[in-house]
């Protein structure tokens, strides 16, 4: 009954209130909580934004310790876990892998979904525990053993620790490397109504629990036009340079992207119509760290000479394609040691918060069942016809 309008893609709907990120596509600003992405990014810790975007304030020096404590306690993962990650074959996408063990976790904390009890427990479960999750995966692809957390490290080096340490070797935490990543898992932290945030709100507003949410988010989170598309970047850049480094004739597919179903990966962005301020951040950044690190890739030219072309090509200026977050970030991962196909993955640890914020007031604010109408353009009423006069 009533009039639907139809808004393929949610380009223009509101689907929700929201106090948590303010994003203005035409000016480039971002903000958590009403502060700006590049104080965030320059002057806070991860846990910092983390439990902003969660609680809504910034922690007070005693919050910060109980809620930072409170994750350092639950970063290990049941032993059965294993088990059920054991059954993955070793080719398995981390991606997949992740979405399914966080979704499992919904069976080992039972109360998570009798009556949704303990709301802030399992939050500080799924912030402690992905991180680990995340670094089975890779460590099972090298066959090394796996690394159980080490609690006396802070939330980045503990990563760090897990995907890198050896039993066989001394490993120290790269303070360079830590301060990267913190910095690039706060620009990942939110941002508004993206595909993945609203699929764990939608997830969640049938009063699902919140693994189960964030698993649906981390599904959504893999496709190549949403967080996927890290993955894709640097894929495409690797292919440039072994074609022998011609961005025009990536630039020219991309233009004729209807017919070869090209895009440019890392270009484009449904709400940022002027630049991405993430991408700004995150191009600076970029150079910060290779320098550092005295990381010399040659796939950083081919990105710089095929943004440059891109900017001053008709076909994208037109449309407003500019980089995108994902454009650089897989650069810098790249020179952190992390393995392509862990791209991904490093936008799902760095989201969490986000979509765990999200997911909160979407329960807090009593929102209704979420329940899109459509247009229907099917047969009209048909005859049914038996089998056998088919
Ligand atoms: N390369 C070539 N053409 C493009 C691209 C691209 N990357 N992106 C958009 N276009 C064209 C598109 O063909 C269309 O052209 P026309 O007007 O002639 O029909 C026009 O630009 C508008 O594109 P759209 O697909 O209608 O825009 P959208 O808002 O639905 O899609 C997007 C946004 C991000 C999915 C899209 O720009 C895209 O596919 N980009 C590549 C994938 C990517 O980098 N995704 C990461 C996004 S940022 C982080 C995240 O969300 O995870």
């Amino acid at each position: 009954t009533g009039y639907v309008t139809l808004d393929r893609g949610y380009k223009n709907t509101g689907a929700t209130q929201s106090a948590i990120t303010f994003l203005d596509g035409e000016e480039g600003i971002l903000r958590y909580r009403g502060y700006s992405i590049e104080d965030l990014a320059s002057k806070a810790s991860f846990l910092e934004v983390a439990y902003l975007l969660i609680y809504g304030e910034l922690p007070t020096a005693n919050q910060y310790e109980t809620f930072s404590n409170g994750i350092r306690r639950h970063t290990l993962v049941n032993e059965d876990m294993r088990k059920i990650f054991d059954g993955f074959p070793v080719s398995a996408h981390p991606m997949c892998v992740l979405a399914s063990l966080v979704s499992a976790m919904s069976a080992f904390y039972p109360d998570s979904y009798e009556g949704n009890k303990n709301p802030d427990l399992h939050i500080v479960r799924l912030l402690a525990k992905l991180p680990t999750l995340a670094t089975w995966s890779y460590k099972r692809a090298l066959g090394h053993p796996i690394n159980y957390p080490k609690n006396q490290l802070d939330y980045i080096p503990n990563f760090l620790h897990m995907m890198f340490a050896l039993p066989v070797e001394d490993y120290k935490v790269d303070p360079v490397v830590a301060e990267a990543l913190n910095v690039l898992l706060i620009l990942h932290a939110d941002h508004e109504q993206n595909c993945s945030t609203s699929t764990v709100r939608l997830v969640g507003s049938s009063q699902a629990n919140l693994y189960s949410s964030i698993s649906a988010g981390i599904s959504a989170l893999w496709g190549p036009l949403h967080g996927g598309a890290n993955q894709e970047v640097i894929e495409m850049l690797e292919d440039i340079k072994a074609d022998g480094g011609d961005v025009g004739k990536y630039i020219d597919m991309a233009k004729n992207a209807k017919t070869t179903g090209f895009r440019l990966f890392g270009f484009g962005h449904r709400v940022y119509k002027n630049f991405d301020p993430r991408a700004k951040i995150i191009k600076k950044a970029a150079d910060d760290v290779l320098a550092k690190l005295g990381v010399n890739d040659p796939v950083l030219e081919i990105a710089k000479g095929l943004e440059e072309a891109a900017l001053n090509d008709p076909y994208f200026v037109q449309r407003k394609l500019y980089p995108n977050v994902d454009f650089y970030s897989g650069i810098i991962y790249r020179a952190l040691g992390i393995p392509t196909n862990m791209f991904t993955v490093m936008f799902a640890i760095g989201r969490l918060p986000g979509w765990i914020a999200q997911w909160k007031e979407m329960r807090e604010q009593k929102e209704p069942i979420g329940r899109p109408r459509q247009i229907y353009t099917g047969a009209t009423l048909r005859e049914f016809v038996p089998l056998e006069q088919r």
